[in-house]
């Protein structure tokens, strides 16, 4: 799984070529969020008479679904739409329209400057109005050049189709669930409070109804989503406030479903019950992506996190107290305005100190409207430069350390997919590592003990123990 890295997925299925259906194509940039609400817009169209594809030549309506996070995330989505314009261009001189949507937090940022920039786009729509998709399409094809960013009063989750079965076993064994949306700390770096708005939990039934029929529909392991999981709170079925630990346990109890992760998670968020999760229940899975961004505590400072690095340091020893075997990972950004190499080298400390077995690292990237952008003393691009590439090697190092300490090891591997190669699949360690391992597709969704054997790049290799094969936990 990527964390908020700028991945580009595209979310589709074969198109039936005897239908005469009308075809969406949705491409997806950003966080897991993005791929969430892609999947869940996918399935409000579906409703609508559009049957997904992963051909954008042959599509009806193209949709982006962007990132704002970063300028290069932003800046992708206007070359993208340079290469659509061709595409839309070519359309018309047949006679056929193309209809193109800009959805997510570039349109939510920059909501009728898209249509400015790139005057082929015909729909921009934020993320808390997918529930509005069907009918701004339907406006935007009477010619109507339509920008939905308004937050909406009510609840996108109240009104968007609840995901069918058919659709979610098309989508495998593993499954994203958003539980909690927005964010209300204002990191000075961060444009995600503007494009995503205001913290919001789903309530408990609604968010356990979903997992079971994931469950249902033969999904083994859900991962919770939120921009802050676990600021994620909520009446409990005791009628208590329950907090991300409660709401875990209760997941835990669903027949069938064997695995639980959840991300993302702030440092200040994680109490003492969420703690207590990871002691107590077996099948939340031992890692956690705990951002710190910074070691220094000016910095820490100046980027409003509201921890000390001390605070954070002591936060892993009591995760780890509770369970030892736990897997971290961790978000950085270096040459924040006013960092000085001094600070750098705390965050190089920090990293010592914690070695994460994975993790992510960025250059500070200004963001229009955020308090950090405004500032005068901002770090010179080389300097950012040369900070990342030895973060970065240091972060390396450690991950494939943490890989090489997995060879030998036996664990429960849950197989997700087949392979590159004919008689493989691949599947993740509880650690989040992709698994190789010869063994049949009929084993896909099983659970099944293996040996870790080597380490490749990005991927474990592992062998099937002997008289273990085809057994399953599940
Ligand atoms: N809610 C999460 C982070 C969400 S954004 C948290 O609080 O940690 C994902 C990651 O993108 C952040 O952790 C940060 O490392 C990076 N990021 C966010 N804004 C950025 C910016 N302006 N420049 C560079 N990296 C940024
Ligand atoms: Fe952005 Fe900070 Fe909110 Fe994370 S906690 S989404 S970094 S403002
Ligand atoms: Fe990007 Fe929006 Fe996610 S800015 S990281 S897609 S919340």
């Amino acid at each position: 799984m990527q964390t908020q890295a700028e991945t580009d997925t595209i979310d589709g299925v074969r198109t039936d070529t005897r239908t005469n259906k009308r075809k969406v194509f949705v491409k997806t940039y950003g966080c897991q969020m993005n791929v969430y609400d892609s999947e869940r817009m996918a399935d409000a169209l579906s409703k609508d008479g559009y049957q997904p594809t992963d051909n954008p030549e042959e599509a009806d309506l193209l949709l982006l679904n962007t990132c704002h996070i970063r300028e290069k995330a932003a800046e992708k989505v206007y070359s993208e739409l340079g290469r659509i314009r061709k595409l839309k261009e070519a359309r018309a001189e047949d006679g056929a329209e193309l209809m193109v949507g800009v959805a997510g937090c570039v349109a939510q940022a920059e909501g009728q400057e898209i249509i400015r920039r790139a005057p082929i786009v015909d729909l921009v729509i934020g993320p808390q109005t997918y529930h509005r998709l069907p009918q701004a399409i339907a406006r935007a094809r009477k010619g109507e050049k339509v920008v939905e960013t308004e937050y909406a009063i009510e609840d996108k989750f109240d009104h968007l189709p609840e995901p069918e079965k058919k659709v979610i076993a098309s989508r495998g064994i593993t499954a994203f669930l958003t539980v909690q949306e927005g964010c209300d700390k204002f990191c000075t770096f961060c444009v995600v409070p503007y494009t995503r708005g205001s913290e919001v939990s789903r309530p408990v039934d609604q968010i356990a109804r979903e997992a079971r029929q994931l469950v249902a529909a033969g999904v083994r392991e859900i991962t919770l989503l939120g921009q802050n999981v676990n600021a994620w709170h909520g009446e409990g079925e005791d009628g208590r406030e329950w907090g991300l630990g409660e709401l875990l346990r209760l997941l835990a109890g669903i027949e069938g479903l064997e695995r639980l992760r959840y991300t993302t998670s702030h440092p200040r968020d994680m109490d003492d019950a969420l703690i207590a999760a990871h002691r107590d229940l077996d099948k939340l899975m031992p890692y956690l992506h705990l951002p710190v961004q910074a070691g220094s505590d000016s910095v820490l400072k100046a980027m409003n996190r509201r921890h000390t690095a001390d605070d954070y340091l002591r936060l892993v020893d009591r995760i780890r107290a509770a369970r030892p075997d736990i897997a971290l990972s961790g978000d950085f950004i270096v040459g924040f305005p006013g960092e000085t190499d001094a600070d750098f080298e705390d965050t190089l400390r920090l990293v010592e100190r914690v070695r994460y077995a994975q993790a992510f690292s960025f250059k500070y990237s200004p963001r229009p409207g955020t308090p950090g952008a405004e500032r005068d003393d901002h770090i010179p691009e080389d300097v950012k430069s040369d900070r990342l590439e030895r973060l970065q090697a240091l972060l390396r190092k450690h991950q494939t350390e943490f890989a090489e300490s997995r060879v030998g090891m036996t664990i429960d591997l849950l197989l997700e997919k087949p392979g590159r190669r004919p008689g493989q699949l691949i599947g993740r360690s509880p650690w989040l590592q992709p698994v190789i391992i010869d063994a049949k597709s009929s084993q896909i969704g099983e659970i099944i003990k293996v040996r870790i054997t080597q380490t490749g790049t990005n991927s474990l290799f592992a062998e099937i123990l002997q008289g273990e094969s085809g057994s399953s936990t599940i």
